[in-house]
């Protein structure tokens, strides 16, 4: 691709844009269950539009532009309002459940340095159904994180277990409501009494939760106590851009006691250019995602978030249902809400991901990890409500041609692989992975089955270094 010497018209520009969705998921019709929150055309418009009228002006700095400084503390205190924040409650809006999370153990880090000197090695503690970017933020911030398996039935973070992995250089507890892969949410209660008891932080992660589970308690849904009024809880991040329905580009992280902000900002005038002031990572950020935030949330209302919440429970309940008559799948663990994950003991479900997508389905294949067994996930939207049943048949019959198919071959790793991949030893992974599937790595094959199976086989650590050998080829400009 060389540098356009000449400008384009918009009209041929806009149309090779839409051009280039072709092969993305079919989200718009309704058959894709992760990655897209759709509360409707009319929501959807003014998503756009409230977007766009912010889309030039720059939240870098609240002085120049008081209007993103007005929408963020609306929305923020919005936000305390729904997880019952306390008056001396506070918050920031960010990117992304991501940057909340970051923030929160950056936070945390340097307030244990200010106040706990003796700390010298910071670790966190987080059940294995905690989310990734936890661990992200510890590599980021040099943090051990100390990593506990949960309960095999339920998929939820077991106190004593939480409790015995806490030292004396312990800065933060993390509990998930709901945890993205089986949708468990974690007795928040009972960690909030052992990080009082151990003087340490508790972080919920209500990323992907926390604009739903309000509203699903108070249709009379029975999920336990988990917001800012909890004692212990000191931290909470929540996703405006999942079950918010704002533009991507909206989170927020909250503080019970709002003094704990102090440590998340960044101030720097030692330079010679204007002093920064950052309460979050970005400097420099459109105003965009939180004008489409504030004018969402005003525009749906909480009437409005207990309607799309009802229709999603009925239509989860609905698929739980139905693949309760498969024989060979089940739910892992006891999911409540929209948020779960099905898995087999007999069918490879790797290819059910694939057979499902080539009908047009997009359900998210999560590899196997500690007492989680390979699975797929599903994320059910109020766009997926009109299709369940249709997608049922589809499910239904894929699952019964696969109980007919002998895909045990597909499933196991041959053995020279094997050595090569337990041990991680050889530099090349992609080659490997080339040479034992006949992929391409420099494509993304039609059918990831065979791909997933060797990945799913793979200690994370090698896999880890694989996929990123991966995506670092797929972004390749050679
Ligand atoms: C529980 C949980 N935490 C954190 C995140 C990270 O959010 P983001 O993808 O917005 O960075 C997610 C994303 O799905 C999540 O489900």
């Amino acid at each position: 691709m060389q540098f356009p010497q000449k400008g384009r018209g918009p009209d041929e520009l806009l149309t090779e844009l839409e051009s280039l969705k072709a092969g993305d998921v079919p989200w718009a019709e309704g058959r894709v269950f992760a990655y897209i929150y759709d509360a409707g055309p009319v929501a959807m418009q003014l998503l756009k539009d409230a977007y766009s009228s912010f889309l030039v002006e720059n939240g870098l700095d609240p002085t120049s532009f008081p209007s993103c400084l007005a929408l963020e503390k609306q929305v923020i205190g919005m936000a305390i309002d729904l997880h019952q924040g306390a008056a001396n409650a506070a918050g920031s809006f960010t990117s992304g459940g991501t940057e909340s999370i970051l923030l929160s153990l950056k936070t945390a880090r340097d307030r244990a340095r200010d106040l706990y000197p003796e700390i010298s090695r910071p670790n966190i503690v987080i059940p294995e159904t905690g989310h990734s970017s936890f661990f992200k933020a510890c590599a980021y911030f040099d943090i051990e994180p100390r990593s506990v398996e949960v309960d095999d039935e339920t998929y939820c973070a077991v106190p004593a277990d939480m409790e015995a992995a806490v030292d004396d250089q312990t800065i933060l507890m993390v509990g998930s409501a709901p945890s993205y892969a089986h949708g468990s949410v974690d007795p928040i209660t009972e960690l909030g009494e052992i990080c009082l008891r151990h003087d340490i932080l508790l972080h919920v992660d209500s990323c992907v939760g926390g604009m739903y589970l309000p509203f699903a308690r108070e249709l009379g849904v029975d999920i336990p106590d988990f917001n800012l009024s909890v004692p212990g809880v000191t931290q909470l991040s929540m996703d405006f851009h999942k079950w918010g329905y704002a533009a991507k580009g909206a989170s927020s992280i909250l503080y019970a006691d709002g003094d704990m902000r102090d440590y998340q900002i960044w101030s720097w005038s030692g330079w010679t250019g204007y002093s920064v002031v950052n309460p979050t990572v970005l400097s420099t950020k459109s105003g965009g995602p939180v004008a489409a935030c504030w004018a969402t949330l005003q525009h749906i209302g909480r009437e409005g978030y207990l309607e799309l919440v009802e229709t999603c429970q009925h239509a989860a309940a609905s698929i739980i249902e139905g693949i309760g008559r498969m024989p060979s799948l089940r739910v892992l663990g006891r999911p409540k809400t929209n948020l779960f994950s099905i898995a087999s003991d007999t069918i490879d479900v790797f290819a059910l991901a694939d057979d499902m997508r080539a009908r047009g389905w997009y359900v998210q294949p999560q590899f196997g990890f500690s007492n989680s067994p390979a699975n797929l996930h599903l994320s059910v939207g109020a766009s997926n409500a009109p299709l369940v049943d249709e997608f049922l048949a589809d499910l239904g019959e894929c699952e019964a041609s696969l109980r007919e198919r002998d895909v045990a071959g597909l499933r196991e790793m041959p053995e020279d692989m094997k050595v090569l991949f337990l041990n991680g030893a050889d530099d090349n992974l992609l080659e490997v992975l080339e040479r034992a599937t006949g992929v391409d790595p420099d494509k993304l094959p039609e059918r990831m089955d065979s791909i997933n199976n060797l990945l799913n086989q793979m200690p994370a650590p090698v896999r880890d270094k694989l996929l990123a050998d991966f995506v670092n080829r797929l972004y390749s400009n050679a």
